[in-house]
């Protein structure tokens, strides 16, 4: 990799500046999911243990350069704390005095960074300000490498500069599910809309031997071929474009994989009445909610012959039971798979992670990403400008 690690730097009695991406959920002040904050104990802990002073900096929602008193990461603080299993100093307004009286083994993290306008404006004078409070920059935070922004980029250039063990472990297991993978390589790729992953798709034909599409956007490629799909979501509009990326993919030989059987409900709720029907049946006054039961099968049978799959979106309104099915069961062939040692499996994104931990196999995949935004901009091939500036 042309980027350095932490064993590459003296980290002995300097301040490290480690940017961390503890955007967690949060509700009423309180950390409702920690999955980020326990991700990034190791680069922490082997801070400490090199020597350093870790002085953690983060964003927090989207405040778009002001106070914005309920986006302060000192709600954050307690559960930090308690991960970490030592106390962290909170540092807002004059950064300078109390950075300057951290003591070896202290850690410390900074105010939502977001609060100063030169943070997303990826301002110069900012990052020089961040400079100026450590002796090196580590970046931890591959979700939020999608973003060229002064915690992120600039500061990346002024001081001696490696990746954390997050980064590392991130960049690895996308090199190893697309940059050079096992052949052959099954992505699946659900969501609602077409449009927010046409550079996703037309990445994808390219580069994996089986694409499975699921959730709305299948209706979107089954509306563009003519086949009927009553009421269900789909984008009329995107037909074209959908029709090229079918096209695309005969002249690279990747095999598309629509469903071939769909469940079909009048009403859009838990639990609604439903029936499973060959695609191309769908009633006129009906949704598609879920793929069906053959279209499982075929898929497993897929994924017996896969060495890598990476996955980026449900096949069916998996929120919605009983139309998690398809994505469950195809979840469950994925996860018996991995664990024998058969298949390289890497996951990410909201709402991929969300339906993974709802099926209980949080802990069967090869890998799954703690990234949203920046895991969608590494799949479409596009050089994430955090990452970039750490190769210097
Ligand atoms: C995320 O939660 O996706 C990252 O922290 C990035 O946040 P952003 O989309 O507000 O830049
Ligand atoms: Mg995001």
């Amino acid at each position: 990799m042309a980027w350095k690690t932490l064993d590459d730097l003296d980290l002995t009695g300097k301040r490290v500046l480690v940017r961390v991406d503890i955007n967690v959920p949060m509700e009423d002040g309180h950390v409702t999911d920690t999955t980020r904050i326990d991700r990034i104990v190791p680069t922490v802990r082997d801070v400490l243990a090199a020597g350093g002073i870790p002085i953690l900096m983060a964003h927090y929602g989207r405040p778009k350069g002001k106070v914005v008193p309920e986006m302060s990461l000192s709600y954050v603080v307690p559960t930090l704390s308690d991960i970490l299993d030592q106390p962290v100093a909170f540092i807002d307004g004059d950064y300078g005095d109390r950075i300057a009286a951290l003591q070896a083994g202290d850690i410390a993290l900074l105010e939502n960074l977001r609060f100063n306008p030169g943070e997303e404006a990826n301002d110069a004078g900012f990052a020089q300000r961040l400079a100026s409070l450590g002796d090196v920059y580590v970046n931890d935070a591959f979700s939020a490498a999608h973003r060229a922004h002064a915690s992120t980029e600039a500061l990346a250039r002024l001081l001696p500069a490696c990746a954390g063990r997050l980064m590392q472990e991130e960049l690895s297991a996308l090199e190893a599910a697309l940059g050079t993978p096992e052949r052959p390589v099954v992505a699946i790729v659900g969501g609602a809309k077409v449009s927010t992953k046409l550079d996703l798709l037309g990445n994808l034909v390219e580069k994996v031997d089986h694409l499975v599409i699921g959730g709305g956007m299948a209706n979107t490629f089954l509306a563009a071929q003519g086949i009927g799909v009553g009421k269900s979501l789909a984008e009329h509009e995107m037909a074209n474009t959908a029709r090229d990326i079918i096209a695309k993919a005969k002249t690279t030989g990747c095999e598309i994989i629509l469903p071939r059987d769909i469940v079909v409900a009048k009403e859009f709720k838990e639990n609604a009445q439903h029936q499973t029907v060959a695609t191309g049946a769908c009633p006129e006054d009906q949704m598609i909610l879920d793929a069906g039961p053959a279209t499982v099968d075929y898929i497993k049978g897929v994924l017996k012959d896969t060495k890598t799959l990476i996955m980026n979106g449900p096949l069916g309104v998996f929120e919605l039971a009983p139309f998690h099915k398809a994505t469950f069961d195809v979840l469950d062939e994925i996860a018996r798979q991995t664990k024998a040692g058969q298949l390289v499996s890497v996951a990410g994104g909201g709402d991929t992670v969300a339906a993974v931990n709802a099926s209980g196999h949080e802990d069967d995949f090869t890998y799954i990403s703690t990234a949203g935004g920046a895991f969608l901009e590494w799949m479409e091939g596009k050089t994430l400008p955090g990452v970039a500036a750490l190769e210097g």
